[in-house]
C-alpha cells in the first residue's frame, strides 16, 4: 500500500481527504449508536436527531430549509434523481436540455432516455468553455420537460452563469435543475438567489465520505422519488439511512461553509502560484478554459507534444497524484468529452492533465510537484523527439 503521506495529492476533484473531525463525528454511529432512525424507541430517535442535525448543517451550507434537503447516495443518484422527477411529473414532456459537458452521471443518464424513446438536446460551448447561452436559449420548446445544467465543470473548472439560465427557464417555464457537486465547498452557495429547482451534492468532494450525497429541491417544486420502498427521508427517497455518512456529511459541511471565506483565496494563491510556475518552467503550455471564470482550485493543463497517458504513469510512481479528465480511466484513454466539446486542437487534447487543490494542499505540494511535471514533460517530448523510452511502472 502507498501511504498518504508519500504522496502529493493534486486530484481533489475526483476525491478529498476525510477531514479527521469528520471521521471523529462518525466513529459513534458505526460503533455504538447502530439503532434504526425510524424506530420509534430512544434509541432510534437520537439517530434519527443526529440525521436530522446533519440535515441542517448541509442546509447551512446553501442557503436552505432543512425540509428541501433530501439525502442520496451521491451526486450521481442527485442528478438521476433531479432528472427523472421532472420526467415523472410532465409525462407529456419528453425533452431534456443540457450540456455537452457534464458528468457522465447526467450525461450517461441523458444517453439512456434517447435509447428510451425521449429527445435530449446537449447545447454546447466556446472554446473557452462558456456556456453558449443562446444556443440553451433556442433548445428549449414547449415539451421541454427540464434544463439541467452543471455549475462548475469537474475537468476545467469553468463556471457557468447560474443566474442567466435560471432567469432563462423561469421565463420559459421550464424546470431547472444544477448539478453543484463541484462548486460546493469551494464557492458560496445561496440556494435562495439562484432560483434553481433543484441542485445536487455529493460529500466526498468536500472532504466528507463517499457514496453519500444530497439533492436540494425547493420547497414550492413538486418532486417524484426515484427509489419507492420505505417512508424514509419523507417519502422521497426510500431505503434505511447511510446513517454514520449522512452523519459524516453533515460535519463536512459544517466545517465546509466555517473554512470557506479563508480557503476561497488560500487555495485560488496555491493555484495560481502552481499556474505561473508551470508557465514559467514549461513551454508550449496551455491552462484550458483559462480565460473564463473558473473554480479556484482547478487547473487544466495541455502540454504540447505528450501523450497524458504516459504522463500519468510517469507521474504515478513519482507519487504526484492528478487526473487526465473524467473519461480516462485505466485502460482506457478516450479523450476528454469536455475538452472536444471545446474544440482545442488534437495536440492539446492529447496532452491534457488536470490539477486540483484542495483544504490539505499546501505550499509545498507546489514548490515539489512543478519539478516533478516539468522532468516528465520533458522526457516524454526527449521520447517522442526519439530518446529513450521510459521505464514501466
Ligand atoms: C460534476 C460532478 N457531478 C457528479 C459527480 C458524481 O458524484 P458521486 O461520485 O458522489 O456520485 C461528480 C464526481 O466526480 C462530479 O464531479
Amino acid at each position: 500500500m502507498i501511504e498518504p503521506d508519500q504522496i502529493i495529492y493534486l486530484d481533489n476533484n475526483a476525491t478529498t481527504q476525510l477531514d479527521p473531525a469528520v471521521v471523529e463525528e462518525m466513529v459513534p454511529y458505526l460503533s455504538r449508536y447502530y439503532g434504526n432512525p425510524s424506530s420509534g424507541y430512544t434509541f432510534g430517535a437520537q439517530v434519527r436527531q443526529a440525521v436530522e442535525l446533519a440535515r441542517e448543517r448541509v442546509a447551512a451550507l446553501i442557503g436552505c430549509t432543512a425540509g428541501e434537503i433530501i439525502f442520496t447516495s451521491g451526486g450521481t443518484e442527485s442528478n438521476n434523481t433531479a432528472v427523472n422527477s421532472a420526467l415523472q411529473l410532465a409525462p407529456d414532456r419528453r425533452h431534456v436540455v443540457t450540456t455537452a459537458v457534464e458528468h457522465s452521471a447526467v450525461l450517461r443518464h441523458c444517453e439512456q432516455l434517447r435509447q428510451r424513446g425521449y429527445d435530449v438536446t446537449f447545447v454546447g460551448v466556446e472554446e473557452s468553455g462558456e456556456l453558449r447561452l443562446d444556443e440553451l436559449e433556442s433548445a428549449i420548446r414547449p415539451d421541454t420537460a427540464l434544463l439541467s445544467v452543471m455549475w462548475a465543470n469537474n475537468e476545467t473548472g469553468v463556471l457557468f452563469p447560474l443566474e442567466r439560465v435560471a432567469e432563462l427557464a423561469h421565463r420559459r417555464g421550464v424546470l431547472f435543475h444544477t448539478d453543484a457537486v463541484q462548486t460546493a465547498g469551494k464557492l458560496p452557495i445561496g440556494v435562495r438567489n439562484l432560483r434553481v429547482n433543484s441542485l445536487s451534492l455529493s460529500a466526498h468532494k468536500i472532504h466528507g465520505p463517499k457514496g453519500v450525497g444530497a439533492l436540494f429541491v425547493h420547497r414550492t417544486t413538486p418532486f417524484r422519488p426515484l427509489l419507492f420502498g420505505g417512508g424514509q427521508e419523507n417519502n422521497r427517497r426510500a431505503g434505511t439511512e447511510n446513517v454514520a455518512s449522512i452523519v459524516g456529511f453533515g460535519k463536512a459541511a459544517e466545517r465546509a461553509l466555517a473554512a470557506l471565506a479563508d480557503e476561497i483565496g488560500r487555495v485560488r494563491l496555491l493555484r495560481d502560484k502552481f499556474e505561473t510556475a508551470m508557465r514559467d518552467s514549461v513551454d508550449g503550455m496551455f491552462v484550458n478554459g483559462g480565460s473564463a471564470s473558473r473554480l479556484p482550485n482547478t487547473s487544466s493543463l495541455s502540454f504540447r507534444g505528450i501523450e497524458s497517458g504516459a504522463a500519468l504513469i510517469l507521474l504515478d510512481q513519482d507519487n504526484v497524484c492528478c487526473s487526465a479528465g473524467s473519461a480516462c480511466r485505466t485502460g482506457s484513454h478516450e479523450a476528454s468529452h469536455v475538452l472536444r466539446a471545446m474544440k482545442i486542437d488534437n495536440e492539446r487534447l492529447r496532452g491534457s492533465l488536470r490539477f486540483s487543490f484542495g483544504r490539505f494542499n499546501t505550499e509545498s505540494d507546489v514548490d515539489r510537484s512543478v519539478p516533478v511535471i516539468r522532468r516528465v514533460v520533458e522526457r516524454l517530448r526527449a521520447l517522442s523527439a526519439g530518446g529513450a523510452p521510459p521505464v514501466a511502472a
